[in-house]
């Protein structure tokens, strides 16, 4: 089938920041054949970079792209197996990951519902190895399958091939576009087991009166907790956490404390503690009579009700935001002594 290469259009629709850059070429793919086809075309225009776009939800777009942007629209769901524990179930990278996870709640699958809401595409989910609310992807992961475009072939990744971390796997070290996500499996459970200790979800259980749990209640209580924090992207432009919390040795943490006896981390395996990055920005600011949270320059701005959200108000652009998270960066640095690495992609 021969594709439709759109040229110099405006990637405003395609990512929740909402940014009005261009693309000087761009392409949805709905199979790995049509992908390669791509690829073909691609290799006649030179040595342009490559995108590969999902939902556009995890990036920030700081200038016209001067080369490709490709989306992935490979579509389906399919129950590949299924044993007395376990449904093995694979999706397609270009399915809503919120579809996918309503999808499997639907079936009383178990294993995603802390990770309804979450924006974006399945193919993207490894990438950053999505989480929330005491769950992350690598939790249910199987395996997935990629094309690696240098060596045009399909590989299958394992769960110990992907190197998940908190936000964090393979794919965000190699080299971009090499490996574009064709499909994601997952092994889901038959017998849920409930993860309501993080955060709010006790209490908003409590709230709508659920005394025996069920998947599609503990979904239901992520995405009032979620709607009531989080900015709708159809509303007021954003990629959810600009940064990702700082993971800081526990001696520093102990010296922060007594400092700051409010401040919350939570301790890890490894004797470090993960500090609440949203904490660190709301209490610091442009100076030290403001904070950062709820504070605005032009249409770039600090989210009111969660510091770790940036927002684009409108008109903001890429390097206005990205001037506003390095300022925030430099404050929290001066403050605290704790550097915030970005969780969202810059192109
Ligand atoms: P995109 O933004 O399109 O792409 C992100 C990166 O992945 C890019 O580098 C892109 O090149 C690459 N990529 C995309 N698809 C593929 C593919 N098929 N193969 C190879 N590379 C690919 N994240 C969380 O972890 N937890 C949360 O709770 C959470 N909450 C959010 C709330 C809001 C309101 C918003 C806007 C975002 C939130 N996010 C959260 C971030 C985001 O939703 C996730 O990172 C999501 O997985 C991004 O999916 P996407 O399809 O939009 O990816
Ligand atoms: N906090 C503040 N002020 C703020 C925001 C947060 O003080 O303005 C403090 C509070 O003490 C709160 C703590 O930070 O108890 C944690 O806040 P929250 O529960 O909102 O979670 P988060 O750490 O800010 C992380 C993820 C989210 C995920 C939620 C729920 C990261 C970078 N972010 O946010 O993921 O949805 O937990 O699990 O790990 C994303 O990655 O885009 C994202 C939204």
């Amino acid at each position: 089938m021969l594709m439709q290469i759109q040229e110099n259009i405006s990637l405003r629709p395609y990512n929740t920041f909402g940014m009005d850059a261009k693309a000087r070429y761009f392409a949805a793919f709905s199979s790995a054949d049509e992908l390669l086809g791509l690829n073909d075309r691609i290799s006649v225009t030179g040595n342009l970079p490559v995108m590969i776009l999902g939902g556009g939800s995890n990036i920030l777009l700081t200038k016209d792209q001067e080369g490709w942007v490709l989306k992935n629209e490979i579509r389906g769901v399919q129950l590949l197996h299924e044993d007395p524990d376990h449904i093995y179930v694979r999706a397609g990278a270009g399915e809503s990951w919120h579809g996918l996870v309503m999808y499997c709640i639907e079936r009383n699958w178990a294993g995603i519902e802390n990770l309804a809401l979450i924006p974006g595409c399945v193919g993207a989910a490894p990438m950053q190895n999505i989480g929330a609310y005491g769950v992350e992807l690598k939790d249910v992961f199987h395996s997935l399958e990629a094309l690696d475009t240098k060596k045009r072939s399909v590989v299958t990744f394992t769960l110990s091939d992907c190197a998940f971390g908190y936000r964090d796997s393979f794919f965000k070290h190699s080299e971009p576009g090499r490996y574009v996500i064709l499909s994601v499996t997952l092994k889901l459970s038959k017998h849920p087991v409930f993860h309501v200790s993080y955060g709010a979800i006790k209490e908003e259980l409590e709230k709508a009166g659920v005394k025996a749990y069920s998947i599609k209640a503990i979904a239901d209580a992520v995405i009032r907790i979620r709607s009531s924090k989080l900015p709708d992207p159809a509303v007021t432009g954003n990629a959810g956490s600009f940064f990702k919390n700082p993971s800081i040795p526990a001696t520093q943490f102990e010296v922060l404390k007594t400092a700051y006896p409010e401040v919350s981390g939570y301790p890890a395996a490894d004797g470090t503690v993960k500090v609440a990055a949203g904490w660190l920005i709301e209490h610091s600011g442009p100076d030290e009579n403001i904070s950062w949270k709820g504070y605005r320059v032009g249409d770039a701005g600090v989210h009111p009700r969660q510091a770790l959200v940036l927002v684009n108000y409108g008109k903001a652009n890429g390097e206005a935001i990205a001037a506003l998270a390095s300022a925030i960066q430099s404050s929290v640095f001066l403050k605290y002594n704790i550097k915030l690495e970005k969780e969202v992609n810059f192109y």
